[in-house]
């Protein structure tokens, strides 16, 4: 059709569960780079992408530098302190520059809910949500869901605990849209202060007990507190946090001797998730991290060379 939208990634809400299982079978096979000598292939060597980062990032920004690098493309980097943002520039003309440049997709993370929505709609190249506010992280929970496969095989019927602040998570929102399309039994567990309302629309049960949320679980996705996001006092002290929530060799003896434990980055030891969990058996957080390198390089893949098949 003309005028027809490239295919974008905003969000798993919006993927079937077969779009899911295409994503992570590419990232499969994108993963077998990482053990060739030479870590490239040209397969995007004729298209520039950018990176727009409103938000700080350290695994995000630098798997999809290293995706664009193996993949062959080139990768412009912006960052919206030293450009034309400062002056006032809208995030929309600045995105329309950068299309009528030539870039050839954009990747973006930004503070606001929907950004990457609204920049979607305003150009004709793809676009890639790397985190949008609390809504959606769709890479975070693809690269969750390969780490899952991986680690038991399947994601059929395992049950997943997701702990933490789940409220101002976009982590979570992703890992749950994701997961149960993919048939998971999902469990969120936090304080109630941290539990958004009416949650168990999206098809997940929900527990303020951690022993409970725990207890058969065959991951344990333990969530970072946010606390640049909280605007106010939704526990009384993060030491108070740890106390009831966090994660601990202590707790972790109620649960299943091979749970798998997972966090998204970055940790706050200590509070969420003790030292002990997150350098202990089990874990397997920077095998996320290096997973998310073949995801993105999928994702990247697919929008740019398979467009009408993602
Ligand atoms: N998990 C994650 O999004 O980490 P960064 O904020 O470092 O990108």
């Amino acid at each position: 059709m003309i005028n027809e939208k490239p295919k974008s990634l905003l969000g798993l809400k919006d993927l079937t569960r077969l779009e899911i299982e295409n994503i992570l079978q590419q990232a499969t096979l994108f993963k077998e780079i990482f053990n060739r000598p030479i870590k490239k292939v040209a397969t995007l060597s004729n298209k520039v992408v950018v990176s727009l980062f409103y938000e700080p990032s350290t695994r995000t920004k630098a798997s999809f530098d290293l995706a664009l690098r193996m993949l062959g493309a080139g990768s412009l980097g912006f960052t919206p302190a030293s450009s034309s943002v400062t002056k006032g520039e809208t995030l929309i003309d600045t995105v329309k520059n950068l299309e009528s440049m030539g870039v050839d997709a954009i990747i973006i993370r930004h503070g606001m809910g929907g950004a990457p929505h609204l920049v979607a709609s305003n150009t004709n190249i793809p676009v890639v949500n790397a985190g949008d506010g609390f809504n959606e992280h769709p890479t975070q929970a693809l690269l969750d869901m390969f780490t899952m496969i991986e680690e038991k095989g399947y994601i059929e019927g395992k049950k997943v605990a997701i702990i933490g602040d789940i409220m101002h998570s976009r982590v979570a929102r992703s890992n749950i849209w994701g997961l149960t399309k993919c048939g998971a039994k999902v469990i969120v567990c936090g304080p109630p202060s941290l539990i958004p309302v009416g949650i168990e629309s999206l098809g997940v049960t929900v527990t303020n007990n951690v022993e409970e949320a725990i207890e058969d679980a065959d991951f344990i996705n333990v969530l970072r507190v946010q606390l640049e996001r909280q605007k106010g006092s939704f526990f009384p002290s993060t030491r108070e946090y740890h106390r009831e929530y966090g994660i601990t060799a202590q707790r972790l003896k109620k649960a299943k001797s091979d749970a798998i434990i997972m966090h998204p980055g970055p940790m706050n030891r200590g509070v969420e998730i003790s030292t002990e969990v997150a350098d202990g058996p089990y874990n397997v957080i920077l095998e996320q991290v290096r997973n998310g390198v073949a995801v993105r390089m999928a994702v990247l893949y697919m929008l740019l060379m398979r467009s009408k098949e993602i």
